[in-house]
């Protein structure tokens, strides 16, 4: 029977271009399905089916069309005309790219959706929701700012503290704010619908589905075992709506309701799978019922929610034919020079300017593989450890083979191999392709490869390399090449040294496939494919014996280190051609802050972004407690406009009112006013803080210095 893999990686959100980390992600999948790919018939032989898409809906990405004044249809469809400079770019072969906003999502999301109902798993509860009264509209959790309730950090999302980490509900946030329109917003009742994740049927499937062998990384198990407890009792049922308007999908039968965008999204993965299977003619349903197709996503461990309680189940009770042959390969997240990344902002390293500098894709994929296991393990980019590892293995290690032995053939016989090899060459072979305790290495790699120790196969794969450069030390072709009589002996050392490359190309070709094509063509194979490494078969050595090759030509270059200092210095000119410049500015910046401790610096912006900012000096004619208010003062303002201002200010843990009437301080004068519980602020009072407030909580007002007066424009 074909095994029939049907392979994902999360959908990334479209709301920026790709970061570093996405490209792990991708570079993860691509070689194991590459890896796959290879495998013949006889040796469990795999069709395989990769495909991926945008996470297209949602509140973040429908606020952020409204503030480009375009429709989020138009927003994603920008989106996704930038991936494929970034997939091509890193060699990643999806068979499709797809989008969560599509016919097909519609359909199978509906469906999926009124299978669970069917089968009594949809409720409905009214529950408060935070609405705002002035633009009309319930607000997400993202929508909301206001004080953390742990650490009082301002300004913090509605769901969780950017400053302390606790996670809560917007109703918790002290102060709440609309972020449209600074309204203070107020609960409204609302009829949502939830996925009925407490239902004992829900447990017993996935407490068995969790735990069937193989299907998922031993801490995974733990991990997931731990969210459901004993007896499912810890597991909640999932809001699965949101209220228009809402760039979504509508819950058939219930208007104005639309799917939370974490329903639809996995959906996408099938949505992207139907459409491809129309392109190519291929039958989507005849696919998924085949009891030889296996269902495999790749996602990174802060999805993981996601994937091992709602996804399943949903697929479980709306009957998926392939939950029982699912399983879902979850991996770290990548850090660059030991920083995390933002979410939102990505890392240190733009993918596009990796490119744009002539820096070979086929690096990074080779480093990323090299760090690479199968557990849910964070792996670090570090710029020096990349120019040494690249280096050392495969210019020092690989292609120096070729480099040292492939011009003697073209020059000294007509670019054909020797006919047969000597008793010590065949030795030689052995010793490099055979493992002391007579098992072909070729297969411990195959099973790394399969089993996603990268890394491991990786190394093997450089013992190969290591016994092959000592074989060219030794007979050293180039004192061979001198002495005419030694002629047969350079002809015997080079073929062997060439079949030995040829197998690293082979084992290499999941990782370096750009190079594995050029290796193709400089050896005339048409094909490489897993079988063609077997030793004890031949396959690994015959085939060349006696073949003509084409000319060599330089396979790959050095990585230069000064290649990494641009790779992380600030970018002077933006990548004006993706989507989201913000998301590719940002990482030197990112970097830059990286050298002390202080808070991550602000994407680039224009001198007309700050002017639009009007700071005042103001003069702080009245200064009082604000009752009720544990850290706001009220100041009343003077910026000699002909009227006073009244702005609260988080400041009374630092300073006493009597300090403060009679000087002098800079003012944002143009902030929308905003409603407080105290009253109406009409702008703010700029004062410093640390990054980490709890180690230094201070907040320090700003001064100016002597000679200037209210009213004056600070620029
Ligand atoms: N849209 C959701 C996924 C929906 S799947 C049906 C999402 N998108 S994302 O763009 O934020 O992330 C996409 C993938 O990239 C996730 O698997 C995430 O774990 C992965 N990564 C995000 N940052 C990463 C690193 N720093 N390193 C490696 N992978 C990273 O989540
Ligand atoms: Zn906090």
């Amino acid at each position: 029977m074909t095994r029939k893999l049907f392979v994902t990686t999360a959908l990334p959100y479209a709301n920026a271009a790709f970061h570093i980390g996405h490209m792990m992600e991708y570079i993860q999948a691509d070689i194991w399905v590459r890896f796959q790919r290879m495998q013949a018939e006889g040796n469990g032989l795999r069709e395989v089916h990769f495909v991926g898409a945008d996470d297209t809906h949602g509140t973040p990405i429908m606020i952020a069309a409204e503030k480009e004044g375009i429709t989020p249809q138009e927003f994603v469809a920008k989106i996704a005309a930038g991936r494929a400079q970034y997939l091509d770019g890193f060699h990643i072969a999806f068979d499709n790219w797809y989008s969560t906003d599509s016919p097909e999502n519609v359909e199978l999301s509906q469906g999926i959706y009124r299978k669970l109902r069917d089968a009594g798993l949809i409720q409905t509860k009214t529950v408060d929701r935070f609405f705002d009264p002035v633009k009309g509209m319930f607000l997400a959790d993202r929508n909301i700012k206001g004080e953390c309730p742990k650490c009082h950090a301002k300004d913090q999302y509605g769901d969780n503290c950017e400053v302390c980490g606790a996670a809560y509900q917007p109703t918790e946030l002290v102060n709440p704010f609309s972020v449209f329109t600074n309204a203070t917003p107020i609960l409204k009742p609302s009829e949502q619908y939830f996925f009925k994740l407490s239902d004992p049927r829900c447990f017993a499937f996935l407490r068995d589905w969790l735990n069937t062998p193989g299907r998922l990384q031993p801490e995974m198990v733990n991990k997931v075992s731990e969210w459901l407890g004993e007896a499912g009792e810890k597991l909640a049922d999932w809001d699965i709506s949101r209220d228009a308007p809402y760039f979504g999908i509508p819950i058939p039968d219930a208007p104005g309701k639309y799917f939370y965008v974490w329903l639809d999204a996995p959906v996408g993965y099938l949505a992207s799978l139907k459409n491809y299977c129309g392109k190519k003619g291929i039958n989507y349903d005849a696919l998924l019922a085949d009891p030889g197709t296996e269902q495999i996503h790749f996602i990174g461990k802060d999805i993981v929610s996601f994937h091992l309680l709602f996804w399943p189940a949903m697929l479980q009770f709306a009957k998926h034919p392939t939950i029982d042959r699912m399983k879902v390969a979850v991996h770290g997240h990548l850090t660059v020079n030991n920083e995390k990344m933002s979410k939102s902002r990505g890392t240190g390293i733009s993918p596009l300017r990796y490119l744009n500098l002539g820096m070979n894709p086929e690096w990074l994929r080779y480093y990323l593989a090299y760090k690479l296991n199968s557990r849910v393990e964070d792996l670090d980019f570090t710029g020096d450890d990349f120019v040494a590892r690249v280096n050392s293995d495969l210019i020092g290690k690989y292609v120096n083979i070729a480099s040292r032995c492939a011009g003697f053939i073209a020059k000294k016989f007509d670019g054909k191999l020797a006919a047969s090899l000597s008793a010590s060459s065949q030795e030689w072979i052995k010793k490099a392709l055979v493992a002391e305790d007579g098992t072909e290495r070729q297969a411990t790699i195959a099973a790394n490869f399969d089993s996603r120790e990268f890394g491991k196969a990786l190394r093997e794969i450089m013992e190969i390399a290591d016994v092959a450069n000592r074989f060219v030390d030794e007979n050293k072709p180039w004192v061979l090449a001198k002495d005419e009589s030694k002629v047969a002996e350079l002809h015997d050392v080079c073929t062997t040294a060439l079949i030995l490359f040829r197998q690293l190309s082979i084992l290499l070709s999941p990782v370096l496939p750009g190079v594995a094509a050029n290796v193709r063509a400089f050896l005339n194979d048409d094909a490489f494919t897993w079988a063609d490494t077997a030793v004890a078969s031949g396959a690994a050595w015959q085939p060349m014996l006696g073949r003509t090759i084409g000319a060599y030509s330089h396979l790959m270059t050095r990585v230069d280190a000064k290649m990494i200092e641009e790779l992380f210095d600030a970018p002077t000119q933006q990548a004006a051609a993706a989507p989201a410049a913000a998301a590719e500015a940002a990482p030197a910046a990112e970097t830059a802050a990286a050298v002390g401790d202080i808070e991550e610096l602000a994407p680039e912006i224009s001198i007309d972004d700050f002017s639009k900012i009007d700071l005042r000096i103001a003069r702080i004619v009245n200064c009082e407690h604000v009752e009720g208010a544990g850290k706001l003062l009220r100041l009343t303002l003077d910026v000699g406009e002909g009227r006073h201002r009244n702005v609260f200010s988080g400041i009374k843990s630092m300073y006493k009112p009597e300090d403060l009437v009679g000087k002098l301080t800079v003012m944002v004068v143009n902030l929308a006013p905003r409603k407080m519980k105290f009253g109406v602020s009409e702008g703010m009072v700029l004062a410093a803080s640390a990054k980490d407030e709890k180690a230094n909580p201070g907040i320090y007002v700003l001064n100016p210095w002597p000679g200037a007066e209210p009213g004056m424009r600070v620029r």
